[in-house]
């Protein structure tokens, strides 16, 4: 596995691969890796022939007060797995390479609409973060596929919308949830649940999925599920900042006759905000 920590170093290494002929996968990450991230990874590679994976924490993407200081940082084992699930090209920029004047006097990228919501409504800088960032890594890696994990499902089809708008030639593939054997989706953010709260929190998980089987026996009406949903994850110990029922490709109200329906949900368990969305 190559290393490139500027663009230009970036740059050759793509360039030689797509020299060769080869087809450009690509996958963000901010390190601190699980089985989330590798299944992106696998994923890659059975649909291109070089893989490239970025690391870096984007300060752009964290709120005041939120936790880009102590956000897990384990860049050296990081790479041990990279290398063994057989990664072609590392990017591990510093912050100057990705913004050298500083986040605040980079051009930025706003994705109307679909950033404001959800979680863009209690994290109101975090899409502008990921848009910009994602936008700039494009740019400097041009992949032919870029792969994102269904569990940011908002972060999914955010991405989508800016790549159409934009007019990338990059074809955005989501990633089905890796889980844990109890069914909480796997998150860096999970290392900040004391063992109490690791118990407690598949519970977002199974109201999820009960609240899917009630939709699917033909639910009264959205509103009253999503009531319903809430009031379980507090009974549950969790502190829901929403639970709503949303059309899958994006996220605007369900018709009667939309079918692709997804319920979405955020929640906290003491410091860990866990997100989570299902199929219905
Ligand atoms: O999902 C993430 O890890 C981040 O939001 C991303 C896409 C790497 C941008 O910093």
């Amino acid at each position: 596995m190559d290393t490139a920590q500027s663009i230009d170093a970036l740059r050759h290494g793509v360039r030689q691969a797509r020299h060769d002929g080869r087809r450009i996968a690509f996958v963000p990450t901010m390190g601190n890796l699980h089985a989330g991230h590798l299944a992106l990874v696998a994923r890659a590679r059975e649909v291109a022939d070089y893989t490239v994976v970025s690391i870096f924490v984007n300060p752009f993407q964290f709120g005041e007060g939120e936790d880009f200081l102590t956000y897990p940082r384990t860049v050296e084992a990081d790479c041990v797995q990279l290398e063994q699930s057989g990664v072609d090209l590392l990017f591990l920029p510093e912050a100057e390479a990705i913004y050298p004047e500083g986040p605040a006097r980079c051009t930025r990228i706003e994705v109307p609409e679909l950033g404001d919501v959800l979680c863009g409504a209690f994290r109101p800088t975090f899409f502008r973060g990921v848009a910009t960032v994602v936008g700039i890594l494009f740019n400097a890696v041009a992949p032919d596929v870029a792969l994102f994990g269904e569990k940011d499902y908002q972060q999914l089809i955010l991405i989508r919308r800016m790549v159409r708008d934009l007019k990338m030639a990059i074809e955005v593939l989501g990633v089905p949830t890796i889980r844990e054997r109890d069914g909480l989706a796997m998150s860096s953010r999970n290392r900040y649940l004391s063992e109490a709260q690791r118990r407690a929190a598949p519970s977002l998980y199974l109201t999820l999925c009960e609240l899917r089987d009630t939709l699917r026996r033909g639910a009264p009406d959205r509103a009253s599920v999503e009531a319903a949903g809430i009031k379980t994850l507090q009974a549950r110990g969790l502190r829901p900042d929403y639970l709503v029922v949303r059309r899958a490709v994006d996220l605007g109200l369900p018709q009667a006759d939309d079918k692709d329906v997804r319920i979405l949900a955020a929640a906290w368990l003491g410091r860990a905000r866990l997100i989570d969305n299902i199929a219905v």
